[in-house]
């Protein structure tokens, strides 16, 4: 390999790791409330981000469990209506980094969190 072509090798990685780190980074939870108006204090209150968001942070806005079932209906099975009962937001919605699958942990359901 000619040294040029070596260089244009780690150009194209580079653009890669960069460009999929910016897609990604635009595609995390928080990110998304932000794009909608919703900043830091949005979740995290005045206390400041130290402070951990609880689940009863998520549902002041977007309603009981019940409700939020309502909204994945369409789901099958729902994933905010298992046996499991009322999970923790954050078993399956991570703000800041990708969200998983709990439910993955036994059944292959293949559910893809935002
Ligand atoms: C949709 C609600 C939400 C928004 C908006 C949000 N956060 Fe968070 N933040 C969380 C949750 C939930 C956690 C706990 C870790 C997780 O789930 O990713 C957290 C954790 C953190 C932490 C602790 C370190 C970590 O990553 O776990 C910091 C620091 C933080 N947030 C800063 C911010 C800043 C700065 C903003 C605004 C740019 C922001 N957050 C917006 C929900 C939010
Ligand atoms: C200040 C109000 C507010 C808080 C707090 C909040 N959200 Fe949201 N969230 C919204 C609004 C508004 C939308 C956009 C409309 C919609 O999809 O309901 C949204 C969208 C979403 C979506 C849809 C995915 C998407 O990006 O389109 C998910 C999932 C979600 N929120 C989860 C959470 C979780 C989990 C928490 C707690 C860590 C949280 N939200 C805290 C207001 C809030
Ligand atoms: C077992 C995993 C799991 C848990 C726990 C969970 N969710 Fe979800 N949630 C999902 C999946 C899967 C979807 C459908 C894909 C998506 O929109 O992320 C979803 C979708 C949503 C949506 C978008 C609904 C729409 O309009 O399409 C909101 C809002 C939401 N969840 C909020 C919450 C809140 C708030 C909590 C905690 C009270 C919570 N979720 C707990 C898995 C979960
Ligand atoms: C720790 C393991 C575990 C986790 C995590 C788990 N389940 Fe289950 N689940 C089971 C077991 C065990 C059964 C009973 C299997 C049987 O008898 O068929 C079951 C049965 C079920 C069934 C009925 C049988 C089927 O497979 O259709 C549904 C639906 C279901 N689970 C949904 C969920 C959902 C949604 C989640 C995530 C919120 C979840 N489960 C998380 C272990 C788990």
């Amino acid at each position: 390999m000619t040294r040029s072509n070596l260089l244009a090798v780690l150009v194209a990685l580079v653009c890669v790791s960069v460009c999929t780190g910016l897609v990604a980074a635009a595609d995390l939870l928080a990110d998304r409330h932000s794009t909608r108006g919703l900043g830091c204090a949005s979740c995290h209150g005045t206390t400041g981000p130290q402070t951990a968001v609880t689940a009863a942070t998520c549902i002041a806005c977007h309603g009981a469990y019940t409700a939020i079932a309502e909204k994945t209906a369409r789901l099958d099975p729902n994933p905010h209506a298992s046996h499991r009962g009322e999970l923790a937001c954050g078993e399956c919605h991570h703000a800041h980094q990708p969200s998983v699958d709990f439910c993955a942990q036994c059944h292959d359901f293949g559910f893809k969190v935002r």
